[in-house]
């Protein structure tokens, strides 16, 4: 079977979907790769280092024309589907619930489609969650970035000229990208604390050696590992916990979202007019409406000596390590989908129901085609 690995298109977009290593490690398992020409230099990864591993460099047309699988990061677009082929497997990050139009018109091309975001939240698809993985470097990448916009830095230091207190850390959110933001200002020496919806996550946040702002929770239960919009008394509670350690805030990271849905207003203006001067949020739900008021996405807003930073999670910038991990997923997967080098579906089984959107032109909803 061959796999056609495409270069992606979206603006800004670096990584790749498969690294060298992993085509690797699939042309062991007898699968034949094709690899778009440059598809991976944004991620350090030559076309000679996937043609020495015995994979092929190919024109886009000709990836597209020749492949089984297709695998890309982001969702295939218009441009792409003007060249997918009846009966070929797509495999990429869909975005399905808030993308009905883009499934339909994939449904139209007679193909099935796989989305990576789907992944249910078990035990055993944790190697294969893309989610997880990119949002651990985004968590990371996030308390980095805020350092470089800070006109502060992160340790205790006694040095003969004085003392300098520790940076104050607050991250709102901790999924798999908080946690990551709190290990990393932790290991820079910041005075950490977190807040989340999910009373479960305490217990994580201490082992990290970060204090938890526990905000009485009764009755806004997570979902499948998913957050729940959070009701509008939670919210205000919310506030009147967070608000001290919030105004004394010199970083404050938010990573708070509602898969599907759009992101919940965490800090309001007159908060932000509250913090102290020379503060940095970065928002890390912006793409989604973002957790502060005023955030924008791509920008920098400055109000009252703030400084709100609204950005994507933003993996890409960490392009190689962000697309080894990918692939990795992306290889687990596949290896759950097949034997030898062919497919085996097995639709009772929850990852590949739940991953699977459209089967053969058909577009699936709870585990049926339409
Ligand atoms: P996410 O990106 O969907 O949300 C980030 C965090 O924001 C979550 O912890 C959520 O509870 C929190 N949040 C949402 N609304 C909030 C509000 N109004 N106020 C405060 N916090 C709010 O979450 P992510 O990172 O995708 O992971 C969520 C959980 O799922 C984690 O516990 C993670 O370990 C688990 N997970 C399990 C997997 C598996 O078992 N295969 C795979 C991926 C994640």
């Amino acid at each position: 079977m061959k796999i056609g690995i495409l270069k992606e298109t979206q603006k800004g977009e670096k990584r790749v979907s498969i690294s060298p290593k992993i085509a690797k490690q699939l042309i062991k398992k007898e699968f034949e790769i094709l690899v778009e020409e440059d598809a991976g230099v944004k991620s350090t990864f030559k076309n000679s280092d996937y043609r020495d591993i015995g994979a092929v460099i190919e024109k886009r047309g000709v990836v597209f024309k020749e492949s089984d699988i297709l695998i890309k990061i982001n969702p295939f677009d218009e441009n792409d589907l003007k060249l997918v082929n009846k009966g070929q497997i797509l495999m990429s990050q869909l975005f399905h619930k808030s993308h009905p139009e883009l499934i339909k018109a994939i449904a139209a091309k007679g193909v099935s489609a796989f989305s990576m975001d789907a992944m249910p939240r078990i035990s055993r698809a944790q190697d294969m969650d893309v989610l997880s993985s990119q949002s651990n470097l985004a968590g990371y990448k996030a308390v980095i970035k805020g350092a470089y916009e800070m006109t502060k830095i992160f340790p205790l230091m006694m040095t003969a000229a004085g003392t300098i207190t520790p940076a104050r850390v607050l991250v709102y959110g901790v999924g798999v990208a908080g946690l990551q933001a709190i290990a990393t200002a932790k290991r820079l020496g910041a005075v950490v604390e977190a807040t989340d919806i999910r009373l479960e996550t305490k217990e994580q946040t201490e082992s990290l050696g970060a204090k938890f702002i526990t905000v009485d929770n009764e009755g806004e239960e997570s979902e499948g590992g998913y957050a729940k919009v959070a009701s509008e008394d939670y919210v205000k509670r919310q506030k009147e916990a967070v608000n001290k350690s919030l105004f004394q805030a010199d970083l404050v990271i938010t990573t708070a979202m509602v898969p599907g849905r759009k992101s919940p207003i965490l800090i309001t203006e007159k908060q932000v007019k509250q913090m102290k001067n020379g503060a940095v949020i970065i928002d890390l739900a912006a793409a989604q409406g973002g957790n502060c008021e005023l955030s924008k996405m791509n920008k920098v807003v400055r109000k009252n000596g703030v400084k709100i930073i609204g950005t994507t999670i933003s993996p890409e910038s960490v392009s190689t390590n962000a697309s080894e991990l990918f692939a990795k997923n992306m290889y687990n997967f596949l290896m759950h989908l097949t034997e030898g080098n062919q497919f085996k579906w097995d639709l009772e089984e929850e990852i590949t129901d739940k991953t699977l959107i459209v089967q053969d032109g058909k577009i699936r909803q709870n585990g049926k085609t339409e």
